[in-house]
């Protein structure tokens, strides 16, 4: 029998078996190829749908900034308390322990510093990707800036080869001075992300952000931007959640934090069980006075 959609035997295949429908637990991930798929699975949660991801890749253009000074004390102990980790190879090889168990997001673009050209980037090769068995190859935009094109150009040769071997690829809208952080921005910032092939995006939490996440065909994770207090940070990750976010990828609010490990701890609190910032920076501190 046709089903509602008029689709010819959709309901058991003509064999009498009932078939499940087809879906997948995130936003247009639908029609995502097998591989793409569960390696999203690694690193978002299929009961919330949400993850907290920890970023630390910020060395790349920043140097030993405060609180990456050591990642081997600084941010190895947070690693059991992420659900995925985005740092550069070079931090991955050095640094991270191959047994961790956990997704590796990979800052897979690279190129001008704080002090130079910064987001005048190019990208690796995927053998690399491949090699380090990444769950997602994380790809600077800098829409509007001088370097524009280029850091398209990255994000889609990523998306090409990411295509190929079954990798997402994780659109990353920049920073930089001169870069606005609204919704008009950051709406087109992510949508041109999704439209060049990025199988999520990284952006910033703004006023209006529900537009944002309404406009994008692909879920967005947040950047925590500097550091906040530690109510405010936790305040800005529940915001993003209501507003429609799929996570953070947070950096400087978690490493940077009178105690990271508590921080990390209340924003999961957040993310995957939707606790108020109220409730979350209780946790934090029941936490951190233990
Ligand atoms: C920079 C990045 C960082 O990983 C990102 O900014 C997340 O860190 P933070 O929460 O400290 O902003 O992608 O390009």
């Amino acid at each position: 029998m046709p089903d509602a959609d008029g689709n010819k035997d959709a309901s058991n295949y003509g064999l009498g078996i009932p078939v499940k429908k087809k879906s997948f637990f995130m936003k247009g991930l639908e029609y995502a190829d097998w591989g793409i798929k569960e390696r999203m699975a690694r690193i978002f949660d299929k009961r919330s749908g949400n993850a907290v991801m920890l970023a630390f890749d910020h060395g790349y253009i920043m140097g030993p900034t405060s609180g990456l000074e050591r990642i081997d004390l600084n941010v190895v102990p947070l690693l059991k308390y992420a659900d995925c980790i985005m740092c550069t190879r070079g931090v991955l090889r050095s640094c991270i322990p191959p047994d961790c168990g956990k997704p590796v997001a990979l800052r897979f673009s690279a190129g001008g510093t704080i002090l130079g050209s910064l987001n005048y980037e190019c990208v690796m090769d995927i053998e690399e990707a491949v090699r380090l068995d990444v769950s997602a190859m994380a790809v600077m935009v800098a829409i509007g800036s001088e370097n524009e094109a280029l850091t398209i150009r990255n994000l889609t040769k990523t998306a090409d080869m990411g295509n190929r071997y079954g990798i997402p690829t994780f659109g990353v809208t920049a920073v930089g001075k001169n870069l606005a952080r609204d919704a008009r921005y950051l709406g087109l910032a992510t949508r041109v992300c999704a439209e060049n092939g990025a199988t999520f995006v990284k952006t910033y939490y703004c006023e209006g952000f529900e537009k944002v996440v309404a406009g994008c065909p692909v879920p967005i994770v947040i950047a925590g931007g500097k550091k906040l207090p530690e109510r405010d940070a936790l305040e800005l990750a529940y915001k993003a959640i209501n507003d429609g976010a799929n996570g953070v990828d947070m950096g400087r609010n978690i490493f940077q934090a009178e105690d990271p490990a508590a921080m990390i701890q209340a924003v999961r609190a957040v993310v995957h069980k939707g606790y108020s910032p109220d409730r979350a920076f209780e946790l934090y501190n029941d936490i951190k006075s233990k």
